[in-house]
């Protein structure tokens, strides 16, 4: 009889695509067949993310519950992933000893084989073979209208506050085919949205035919795809937002008009103790010629408070920042010193009080423009890619907009799964928008 799985995921989009692909990797290995709650399995793993401490704690308590469950079933196996386990690597045995294997971002195309060996030693594989990597994943089966595509993984910037390139290591970009092939197979079953990711997505650079491909080219290629009728891409890092980049919003349509383009501080003496490598007006730079390029884009961020030696000034400038450019929905959050990161030997002088404080008076102001984006979308219509039953009223339909609200409508027919429908909004609540279909071309379905 076959084994039951269950993968808990952590933190980045990054990690729900490698979760998906474990489930993928484990299923073409063998009899598996994949569980959602912890009680059924035989097999957990835990796909963790290591970008703030609050992430590392959550994983060491979900894994003192598991505990209880393999005292219970002996047989159980735990194994841990993610940039957590690279991380702490056998640290986790020492907290854990009842953990059976773990592994990293990039090995987890040989957790079968881990698994397989697990009875005789207990496995740490944590290296970075990228390449081995991308070229082990079998091509993914859909899961609906939507999904991730990886095109590089790491990242070379090295931010000084940030653990991602110790835990994922460098950048590697991955072999255009590759790409393309799992693009078709995608809209094959049915996808009509795309999102490449990758921790610094739009670094990605390949040789191919004598000249270097770049995001650019893939969005153009994907663009093409029949079926595929929306492109989204992240995580974005300003440095590598290239013209040819920023014209591709002039003339791919599928491109949505919204990009998540993390600023992380309106200060230049910040971005620089950050090592951003951009100052405050390159990036406002970007933003206006974003804006020219695609009028109307919405773009949306993510902010760091309180990094070691901030000022209240330069707080104040990530302020003003903000109200120029008036982001949509984005993530804040308060510093935290990563081990082995630069930032972690600056000393930090700012009280959790104060840094609470800057937190609360940056999102309620990040909370106003998403709000007056919101209601400034009721009257209008807008184009929503349909992605499934909505969550709180199975009666209902739920679709997404291309700045990525979700929309719930009344309307129930699951062919029109996937397919893009212009609806008219009638309501902006606090996180989700209510409306009902307007298309024309649709009003057969009614
Ligand atoms: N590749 C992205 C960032 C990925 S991490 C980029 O180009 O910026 C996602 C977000 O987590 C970052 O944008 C940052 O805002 C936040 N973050 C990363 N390290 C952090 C730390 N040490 N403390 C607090 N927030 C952090
Ligand atoms: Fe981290 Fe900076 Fe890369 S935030 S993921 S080191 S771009």
């Amino acid at each position: 009889m076959g084994k039951k799985l269950y993968i808990k995921t952590y933190g980045c989009q990054m990690n729900e695509y490698d979760s998906k692909m474990t489930l993928e990797v484990m299923q073409s290995s063998g009899d598996i067949q994949e569980v959602f709650t912890p009680e059924e399995a035989d097999i957990i793993l835990l796909n963790t993310c290591s970008i703030r401490e609050k992430a590392e704690e959550k994983v060491y308590s979900e894994l003192g519950r598991l505990n209880k469950l393999k005292k219970q079933n002996p047989h159980l196996k735990i194994g841990v992933g993610g940039c957590v386990a690279t991380q702490e690597g056998d640290n986790i045995y020492k907290r854990a000893p009842f953990v059976d294997l773990i592994y990293g971002p990039q090995t987890l195309q040989r957790v079968p084989k881990l698994l397989e060996e697990n009875n005789k030693i207990k496995a740490v594989d944590v290296s970075f073979p990228i390449e081995e990597k991308f070229d082990l994943l079998p091509l993914p089966t859909a899961d609906g209208p939507t999904a991730f595509v990886s095109i590089m993984e790491g990242c070379s910037k090295y931010c000084s506050f940030c653990v991602v390139p110790y835990t994922r290591g460098d950048e590697v970009s991955r072999h255009p085919q590759q790409i393309f092939d799992e693009i078709a197979r995608l809209s094959e079953q049915g996808v009509s949205e795309i999102t490449f990711v990758g921790q610094n997505v739009n670094a990605y650079e390949y040789p191919h035919n004598g000249r270097l491909l770049r995001l650019s080219d893939l969005i153009e290629v994907a663009g093409s795809v029949d079926g595929i009728e929306r492109i989204r891409y992240t995580t974005s890092h300003p440095l590598d937002m290239t013209d040819d980049l920023i014209e591709c919003y002039k003339y791919v349509p599928e491109l949505v008009s919204h990009l998540h383009l993390p600023v992380q501080s309106g200060s230049n003496e910040i971005l620089t103790k950050m090592k951003r490598n951009y100052t405050r007006e390159t990036y406002l730079e970007i933003i206006a010629k974003l804006h020219k390029a695609r009028p109307g884009i919405k773009i949306s961020s993510d902010f760091i408070v309180g990094f070691p030696q901030e000022t209240h000034k330069q707080f104040l400038e990530t302020l003003d920042l903000v109200n120029e450019v008036q982001f949509d929905a984005s993530y804040s959050f308060i510093y935290s010193a990563r081990p082995g990161t630069p930032a972690a030997k600056i000393e930090d002088n700012i009280s959790m009080n104060e840094k609470k404080e800057r937190l609360y008076e940056l999102q309620t102001l990040l909370d106003g423009f998403q709000r007056k984006y919101s209601q400034n979308l009721e009257g209008t219509v807008q184009r929503c890619l349909v992605t499934g039953l909505s969550k709180k009223d199975n009666t209902r339909m739920q679709g997404r907009t291309e700045c990525n609200r979700v929309v719930n409508f009344d309307f129930q027919k699951i062919e029109i799964l996937g397919t893009l429908l212009d609806i008219k909004i009638n309501k902006a609540l606090a996180h989700s928008l209510q409306g009902h279909i307007f298309a024309k071309e649709h009003s057969s379905l009614t």
